[in-house]
């Protein structure tokens, strides 16, 4: 061969190459894959389910031609616990900080002169915060958290606790734009979800020791009782319900206590819509065959209300329920007639400070907003198993760069603070200004 022809047919491999291996945590088959059929050095095609198989670290028997058969996963079983233990799922275990957040306060400390401000700051880092695993490619990070939580729980002789949020609904966030997702219901979505959960499946069978408590899919639900009239939610009613319904069953299958994101109280806390959302929450929870893991709901994630204000907020002027407590209170007997276990965990990380949004309905980037009350079993109600800090504080909640795709006006409001970046990117000044507003004071 040539000089020139040797380059020749070098240079006409390399994209045949790119296209022909799917990379680490790609997909590489299943029901309607067109793509590529093989995975990169070190990864092992696997499945998942009919509809997905990935790409996972490994070297596997790998799948070599499409007609070969990867090695196989499977999704329910194992060594877990198929009977929760009763009672709170929090009680006696110890709750493992998310190195992902630590890092996050740690840098953002660092770029504070202010000697006192930085002490706070670096305390953040140490209070327990649940992880959000809004992208797949983030999936592959809960093993590691998983392993590291069984590893101190050996060394210490203490039960762990891992926290996390099941964010990856296709068409996310149906009723606004900041925090659009990756899959599309008419792009495989719902599929593309059910890969996306059991790659979190896969990592939590391995790791029978630690106990994982799940938010999921915060606004979802809540979309469905309150703004099928936005056509987007309503074209994602089917799929939405589904994509929880596979959640619930699958996290069940490995002992995961779950609470299911039930917005706040000036959203289904509004008298008229208590008893749609428990008919909602009963419904899908029968449905879905009664999962023993399923604990409860989370109210007020990555929202501002108290758990117990002293005096109503003016914006919550015609609603009895003005704080979380009041919400819970009077959604619970809704619940419980519908055969739903009426448990709750309430985030307070961004609730420190009160009377700071125009409207009820503002919830992004709230200018003068402080970190919360600090996350404890000692709730003052049999109903809370926890308060928990669920957003983490820092991050932002969506861009105001009006010319994003993702860009939501909520984000444009006077009471919205200037200059986000995209929901999910750390968010510096306001971080800033949560831990200085601090109440109780970092
Ligand atoms: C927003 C973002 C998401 C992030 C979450 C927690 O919902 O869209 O990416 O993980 O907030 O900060």
């Amino acid at each position: 061969m040539s000089r020139f022809s040797a380059l020749t047919a070098l240079l006409l491999s390399l994209p045949l190459l790119a296209i022909a291996q799917s990379p680490l945590y790609g997909q590489c088959g299943g029901n309607g894959w067109t793509g590529p059929k093989t995975c990169v050095s070190g990864a092992t095609c696997t499945v998942i389910n009919d509809w997905y198989w990935q790409c996972l670290p490994g070297n596997g028997p790998t799948s070599s031609s499409p007609t070969s058969t990867p090695t196989t996963t499977t999704t329910t079983g194992g060594p877990q616990p198929t009977v929760p233990a009763a009672g709170n799922p929090y009680t006696g275990y110890e709750i493992y900080l998310s190195p992902y957040y630590a890092a996050e306060a740690q840098a953002a400390a660092a770029q504070i002169s202010d000697a006192t401000q930085k002490a706070k700051a670096l305390k953040v880092a140490q209070i327990p915060t649940f992880t959000w695993f809004d992208v797949i490619a983030k999936t592959s990070t809960l093993g590691d958290y998983l392993a590291e939580a069984s590893a101190l729980g050996k060394s210490s002789g203490k039960k762990y606790l891992v926290q996390i949020v099941v964010y990856d609904l296709p068409d996310r966030d149906c009723a606004a734009l900041a925090s659009n997702g990756e899959f599309s219901i008419a792009n495989n979505g719902l599929n593309n979800y059910k890969g996306y959960i059991d790659q979190l499946v896969a990592q939590i069978k391995k790791y029978p020791d630690v106990r994982v408590v799940a938010v999921i899919e915060p606004d979802s639900l809540a979309n469905l009782v309150t703004n099928l009239n936005v056509s987007k939610c309503a074209n994602a009613q089917t799929a939405y319900k589904a994509g929880v319904t596979y959640a619930l069953q699958q996290l069940n299958s490995v002992g995961v206590y779950m609470y299911l994101d039930a917005g706040h109280a000036g959203w289904l806390g509004w008298p008229a819509n208590l008893n749609p959302a428990a008919q909602l929450f009963s419904q899908l929870y029968r449905d879905a065959g009664s999962p023993q893991y399923v604990r409860g709901l989370a109210t007020n994630v990555a929202n501002y209300n108290a758990l117990s204000a002293s005096s109503p907020d003016p914006v919550t002027q015609g609603n009895p329920n003005y704080d979380e407590l009041h919400y819970i209170n009077a959604l619970a007997p809704a619940l419980q007639s519908g055969g739903f276990p009426a448990h709750f965990i309430v985030d307070q990380g961004r609730s420190g400070v009160q009377n700071i949004r125009q409207q009820w309905g503002d919830w992004c980037n709230v200018k003068g907003a402080g970190f919360g009350q600090r996350p404890t079993l000692s709730t003052g109600s049999s109903l809370i198993d926890a308060i928990v800090w669920i957003k983490p504080g820092g991050e932002c909640d969506g861009t105001t760069n009006t010319s994003s795709p993702r860009y939501d006006s909520h984000c444009g409001l006077s009471d919205a603070t200037p200059n986000a970046p995209e929901a999910g990117q750390w968010f510096q000044a306001y971080f800033e200004t949560l831990v200085r507003n601090a109440s109780p004071p970092l």
